[in-house]
């Protein structure tokens, strides 16, 4: 399964697409039209196309690394762009995504707030010829739904639950049994139901620690272990500390020892630690702060994983993901499709989308600097700032 998403591939796919942006840059240098005008595209100039780009929320700063960078990528080809973000508020998403629509937009690129809310609007889309690319999170329920960029989220739950049995000392990096025994308590926390990705982190996850509960390394102390149960409607951080509160109160007010929380994204992660140490846990790992995982290297949690407080993050490189994006862009408005890497696990209930997955990394402390600086997606000053 990782064979797919080696490391050359990727490479393979950025420089495809830095060779089309070098390409349309050198078309487009005449710059204001006529006989050098920017790239041609299917029927129409460069600077005649409108991609209208839907963000979710600017509260999350992954979302705004995403939309500027789809932004720069679309622009550099000479593509106009309207880039909107709806506050986390489905009503206005859908009426940006009509707005796109009405004012001409030649192809929609999407990261929905709730993947089954836009069926009406990429109707509207298909009766104008509109491509719409899925970014990030997938559109359900829709057969107008033509590509899907993304990160292999199934590996990306995977990773979270191997970095918590690592963390709790149940195996080592590897995955091979590392002496503790247990039986451990853990909690599970998942992301926001109406978001097709938090299904399949949650799922990556029970795939790893299931058999671990099955043989009683593991506890679900609380009895949670349903999706349902451990759900955080729209990601946020404030449900996730009360959930974290209540499950104190309700499972751990005895003096039982919590070792570690699933969490899926480092929003909630943030929630969670911030509910274990009010109640006097840590403040750090080595101080007896229950492991906690993450996901996004957001820039406070990598600065809580420095500190040793927050255990890990899944890092999911935004500037491959809008490199992709916008390679799909470019593909669909040059009168083409753009190449798929999975064309199996992306069901919406109406298709199978056509996908194109990138691969995600595990951080902890001794890697910040090898993947997070030296890549040069965040300064050391900002980590120690914890500041973007
Ligand atoms: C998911 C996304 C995660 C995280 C989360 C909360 O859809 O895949 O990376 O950002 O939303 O914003």
């Amino acid at each position: 399964m990782t064979q797919r998403f080696s490391t050359r591939r990727v490479l393979a796919a950025m420089i495809a697409g830095a060779a089309a942006l070098a390409l349309t840059a050198c078309g487009g240098s005449g710059g204001g039209g006529g006989d050098t005008a920017p790239a041609a595209t299917g029927t129409q100039a460069a600077g005649d196309i409108l991609v209208g780009v839907a963000m979710p929320t600017e509260t999350s700063e992954r979302w705004i690394a995403d939309g500027k960078a789809v932004k720069e990528g679309l622009e550099k080809l000479g593509y106009k762009v309207d880039l909107q973000y709806a506050g986390d508020d489905i009503p206005t998403q859908t009426q940006q995504v009509d707005a796109m629509i009405t004012s001409g937009a030649d192809l929609l690129i999407i990261a929905a707030i709730d993947g089954t809310a836009l069926k009406s609007q990429l109707e509207a889309a298909a009766g104008k010829g509109i491509k719409v690319i899925a970014y990030d999170r997938l559109i359900r329920d829709s057969a107008n739904v033509d590509f899907y960029t993304t990160f292999d989220n199934f590996a990306v739950g995977v990773a979270q639950a191997k970095a918590l049995l690592f963390g709790m000392g149940v195996t080592d990096k590897d995955g091979k049994a590392a002496g503790e025994k247990g039986p451990l308590n853990i909690e599970l926390f998942a992301g926001s139901l109406d978001d097709n990705n938090a299904t399949f982190f949650f799922n990556g996850a029970m795939s790893i620690l299931q058999p671990f509960l099955d043989d009683g390394t593991l506890v679900v102390k609380s009895g949670q272990t349903k999706i349902d149960q451990a759900a955080t409607l729209r990601w946020l951080q404030e449900t996730a500390q009360r959930r974290m509160e209540d499950l104190l109160t309700s499972t751990y007010s005895d003096g039982s020892k919590l070792a570690g929380v699933l969490s899926p994204y480092d929003g909630i992660s943030r929630g969670i630690i911030t509910a274990l140490q009010g109640v006097g846990m840590g403040p750090t790992i080595a101080e007896g702060l229950p492991v906690v995982t993450g996901q996004d290297a957001e820039i406070a949690s990598v600065k809580l994983i420095q500190d040793g407080v927050q255990q890990s993050t899944i890092f999911k490189d935004t500037r491959l993901l809008a490199a992709q994006a916008v390679i799909a862009a470019q593909a669909f408005l040059e009168g083409g499709t753009p190449e798929a890497n999975d064309t199996k696990t992306y069901d919406n209930g109406v298709k199978v989308v056509p996908s194109y997955l990138l691969p995600v990394v595990t951080v902890f402390k001794d890697n910040i600097k090898k993947e997070l600086v030296d890549s040069g997606y965040w300064k050391q000053s900002q980590i120690d700032a914890g500041v973007a």
